[in-house]
């Protein structure tokens, strides 16, 4: 029988890394098997991702559903053990920084299957961020470390992490993009909403840091009302975020504002075709700043730090911080014509998952030894 290479993915944002992965795996004589932790399980934040990213139906889901960090954690560790050991993968893929990364690396280590992390070596040197731990132990602990961009090898050898295990092969959400950019243009998101190309900014909010503390998302919300004075502010929300307004009393100011339009969380096309079409777009988010450097947008990152210093040097990021005049100052400028050009990382060019694909299937013919060749494109 071919060998077992087992997929974990468990939150929004690891959809649309594991995706590609899986698809171009596909051409090589292996077999394929996807767990979804269920971290994330309304049909907003998970199903509608697997329907248009035309993801195959989850082999096993664990349902391990919302909680406490080491709720979370430990819930997905005790379930996916189960399977890894029955199903006795020879590797398992998994991505990005949340808590289901992290258990399933930590099973993996413990059960001695090597793991594959793709979006390796990613460091906001913050440790307050529940991510950067998930970070920073899942690459600690895996077999073979998938970087998208050149600084996250550079952090990795800091850290100590033998060469051999650090491969840079791009970014597996850039693949995503560039393949689904074509249909999310097609899907009159923006007439279905009122929007004209470049006529409104787009909003995320979920760190912990800007929406758990009522003083941090209510100064953030006079920036954000500065700012929709000038350009109409669309404003998906997620579900922590949702309590949170709820909870600190905001959510009449934000209702009755006539510039800000609040929406429930948006699928991956209407996202996309939302990001595409925006003058500006302001977010918290990991995944959004690489997006906006890969379509040329304008985004502000309202935080203090990035994992993602590579879309500041190159791309059309700008670290502003959550102090709002800033944010304001920041906004104004690109009001006036005067934003970033930015130009595309390397290897962020649509092959990411390929080069993956190769490296997988080289390592699990192998026996699992390292090193094996780099792939040559
Ligand atoms: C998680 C990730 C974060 C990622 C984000 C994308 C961690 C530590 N955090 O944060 O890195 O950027 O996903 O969305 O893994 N909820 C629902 N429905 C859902 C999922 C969540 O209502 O389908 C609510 C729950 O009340 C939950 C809250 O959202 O308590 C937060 O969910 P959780 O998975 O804990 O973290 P996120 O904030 O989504």
């Amino acid at each position: 029988m071919s060998p077992l290479v087992l997929h974990v993915v468990g939150a929004r944002p690891n959809f649309m890394k594991i995706a590609p992965v899986m698809g171009a795996l596909s051409n090589y004589p292996l077999r394929i098997e996807l767990v979804h932790t269920g971290q994330h399980y309304d049909f907003a934040m998970s199903d509608v991702f697997f329907e248009e990213l035309g993801m195959p139906r989850p082999d096993h889901y664990l349902g391990v559903g919302s909680g406490s960090h080491a709720e979370q954690t430990g819930k997905v560790m005790i379930e996916l053990e189960k399977v890894l050991l029955e199903r006795k993968p020879a590797l398992v893929v998994v991505a990005g920084d949340v808590n289901s990364t992290m258990a399933a690396a930590i099973d993996c280590a413990k059960l001695c299957i090597p793991c594959a992390h793709v979006e390796a070596g990613l460091r906001s040197f913050d440790w307050t961020m529940p991510e950067e731990i998930n970070r920073i132990v899942t690459d600690r602990i895996s077999t073979l470390l998938l970087t998208p961009s050149r600084d996250a090898n550079e952090n990795l050898r800091r850290e100590g992490i033998p060469e051999e295990r650090i491969f840079f092969v791009g970014n597996t959400m850039i693949d995503t993009l560039l393949t689904h950019l074509p249909r999310a243009r097609e899907q009159n998101t923006l007439d279905r909403l009122g929007l004209s190309p470049k006529g409104y900014a787009l909003l995320t909010l979920h760190r912990p840091s800007n929406v758990d503390d009522a003083h941090a998302l209510t100064r953030l919300l006079q920036a954000i009302e500065e700012i929709a004075k000038h350009l109409p502010v669309i404003f998906p929300v997620h579900p922590r975020t949702r309590k949170r307004i709820k909870s600190f009393g905001l959510g009449d100011r934000i209702e009755k504002n006539p510039g800000i339009r609040l929406l429930d969380p948006l699928s991956y096309l209407d996202f996309l075709a939302l990001m595409a079409e925006a003058f500006l777009v302001l977010t918290d988010s990991g995944g959004i700043q690489e997006e906006t450097t890969a379509l040329g947008v304008p985004c502000l990152t309202l935080r203090e730090n990035t994992e993602r210093p590579v879309t500041i040097t190159e791309g059309t990021n700008v670290l502003c911080g959550t102090e709002p005049r800033r944010i304001i100052e920041e906004a104004e400028r690109i009001l006036q014509g005067n934003s970033k050009r930015g130009r595309i990382p390397e290897r962020w060019d649509g092959r990411a998952s390929k080069r993956i694909a190769e490296i997988v299937f080289r390592f699990v013919e192998g026996g699992g030894h390292l090193p094996i060749p780099e792939p040559s494109f």
